[in-house]
Order: structure tokens, then C-alpha cells, then sequence
């Protein structure tokens, strides 16, 4: 048997961060969950990571992060969360604490532990991870891939071009996708379309499973804020798209492209720039100011088997 990957998730959980965490947790070797702000605020992420953690009898510690964006203003909790950031089940106050190493740190430790063998999954605003790599260059070497939940290669959410987690931080994300470390994103394009329906909340329920059921709750609550702000008819599973590659690569279409930060544009900042078109010659290559390949970038997703796949392995909770 193969070993299990080792991988760390930044999040801001938020309904799809719990769902890619307790994913994470049945395929992988994960080392650990650092929190940052974003959806709510950094004490709501983070006890939220912590009741998640505690719902999931998960033995993963989790470290605190950053407060605030690097260079920006914040952008505010975003409603489809609800107040505590995880609204719609009744969800104890976690007993477990916080380690105290701050998420930063705790990022570095793990990279310099797990030698390039550990993969970083922000699906976050991407703050604790542009700091990190300020504070140790060699991240750049230590990491074996960042696995980013984040942009687009067509429309954002939070506006007409920018997807929330590069929106929340755009200096932090355009550190990240300029690090030069092999890059994975999975953008709204792929995810908005990728989500729970009612027959997965139904699902869930019927399974009399403990977890399931508040999961159930939980989701059925964000799906009605998706239909109602989006006109989704699902509650869109974004973040644990960046973590199936690593347990199925099947289920993710990917090309190998240039996806960058724009940082100034009045009307597009926090957008990813991904060159999708087919530059073919070394001579369209030169003239059509095309940038060097720094991601995998996800172009489309069997969605439906994909879900099937999370829920499958969240009825495996109690
Ligand atoms: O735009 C979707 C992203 O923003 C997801 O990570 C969701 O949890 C929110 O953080
Ligand atoms: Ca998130």
C-alpha cells in the first residue's frame, strides 16, 4: 500500500472548508490545519476549524493565522456563511484549542519536517502563506505543490472578474502564484458547478449517521444562501476540489498555463489572468505577450462523480 500523501490546508471555514477537511482527513496524511480570515472573521474561522476537527474525532492539530489581509482592506465576511461563518447546524463549542505555534510558523515547521513531500492547500484568502514564504525563502524548495482554491478562468463571485480568496488578499495571492512553486488551482469556473443538490442533502440525512446529519444541516443552509444570491441549484463543494486531484486525478481536467495576479485594474483587480488560448508557435509564443506556464489550471471537472466521491466518503464519519 502507498503511502498516504502529505498534505496541510489553510482554510477559512465556511461550510465547503469543512467539507475538504474532513475529505482530506479519510485520504490523506494530513499533517495539520492552519486558520485565516476571510469568510468570517480569524476567531470564527478558527473555531470553526476546531469544531470541524472535534465533529470529525480528528487527531490534526490546528494553528492560528492571520487576522487581516497584507496590503488591503478587508472585505468583509461573506453572508453565504452566515454570522458564525458556519451557520444552519447546531454545532458545539469546540473543547479542543489552538496549538501555539502561529499558522506561519506552524506552515514552515511542517514544510521543513515533510521535505518536499508536503502539499499546501489554501482555499483561503492566502495571507498565512505569503507570509510564510517571506519569512523562509526555502519553502520554495521544501514545498512539493500549493493546491490553490481560487480564481477564475471566466466569471468571479464576488465580482464581474475576481473570485473571493484572491479578492480578499490580491497581494498575498499574487506572492503565491509568483513563488515559482508548482501551482494547482482549481478556479470558480470548475467549482460553481460542482456542488451538493438536495438529493446529496437527502442522502446525508437518510443515513442516520451523526455527522451526515449535521452536515445535512449545514449544507441545506448554504445552499438555500447559493439559490438565493446565485440562482445556484447547488451548494457549490469549492474547496475540497483542490484536494481530489491527490486521491483521483481522473475527475479534474487540467492544462499547464500561465495564471496571474492582476493587481491594479479599477475593474479587475484580484482577477487570475489564465491564457487559455492555443499559442502554438515559438513566433505566436513572442508575439502575443504570452507569460511563462506557473500552474495547473483546471478547465473542467466531471462534477457529478466527483460529489458522488465526497459524499461516499463523508458517510464513512459517525
Ligand atoms: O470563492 C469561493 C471561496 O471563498 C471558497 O474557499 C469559500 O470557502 C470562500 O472562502
Ligand atoms: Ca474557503
Amino acid at each position: 500500500m502507498t503511502a498516504r500523501q502529505k498534505i496541510l490546508i489553510d482554510c477559512d471555514p465556511g461550510h465547503d472548508d469543512a467539507v475538504a477537511i474532513l475529505f482530506a482527513a479519510r485520504h490523506m496524511d494530513l499533517v495539520g490545519i492552519t486558520s485565516v480570515h476571510g469568510n468570517n472573521s480569524l476567531e470564527n474561522t478558527t473555531r470553526n476549524a476546531l469544531a470541524v476537527v472535534e465533529m470529525g474525532k480528528l487527531d490534526v492539530p490546528v494553528a492560528r493565522g492571520c487576522a487581516e489581509p497584507l496590503a488591503q482592506e478587508a472585505v468583509g465576511i461573506a453572508a453565504m456563511h452566515g454570522k458564525s461563518g458556519l451557520d444552519g447546524a447546531d454545532i458545539p463549542v469546540p473543547e479542543r484549542t489552538v496549538i501555539d505555534t502561529h499558522a506561519v510558523d506552524f506552515i514552515i515547521a511542517m514544510a521543513e519536517q515533510h521535505r518536499e513531500e508536503l502539499i499546501l492547500a489554501t482555499i483561503g484568502p492566502e495571507t498565512n502563506i505569503a507570509m510564510a514564504l517571506r519569512r523562509e525563502p526555502r519553502l520554495k524548495s521544501w514545498i512539493r505543490e500549493i493546491t490553490v482554491m481560487g480564481g477564475s478562468t471566466t466569471t468571479g463571485n464576488v465580482t464581474p472578474a475576481a473570485e473571493f480568496n484572491i479578492f480578499a488578499d490580491v497581494e498575498a495571492a499574487w506572492t503565491v502564484f509568483e513563488s515559482g512553486i508548482p501551482l494547482r488551482m482549481v478556479g470558480y469556473n470548475v467549482t460553481r458547478q460542482t456542488g451538493f443538490d438536495q438529493s446529496d442533502i437527502d442522502r446525508m440525512r437518510a443515513s442516520g449517521r451523526s455527522v451526515a446529519a449535521t452536515l445535512a444541516d449545514l449544507m441545506a443552509f448554504y445552499l438555500e444562501k447559493q439559490r438565493v444570491g446565485y440562482g445556484l441549484t447547488v451548494a457549490p463543494m469549492h474547496d475540497v476540489c483542490a484536494i481530489v486531484p491527490y486521491v483521483d486525478d481522473s475527475l479534474i481536467d487540467y492544462v499547464h498555463t500561465s495564471a496571474r495576479i492582476e493587481k491594479t485594474g479599477t475593474y479587475t483587480r484580484g482577477m487570475t489572468v489564465c491564457d487559455l488560448r492555443t499559442l502554438k508557435s515559438a513566433e505566436a509564443i513572442n508575439m502575443r505577450h504570452a507569460s511563462a506556464a506557473n500552474a495547473l489550471v483546471a478547465v473542467g471537472a466531471r462534477s457529478r462523480a466527483l460529489i458522488d466521491r465526497v459524499v461516499d466518503t463523508l458517510l464513512t464519519y459517525d
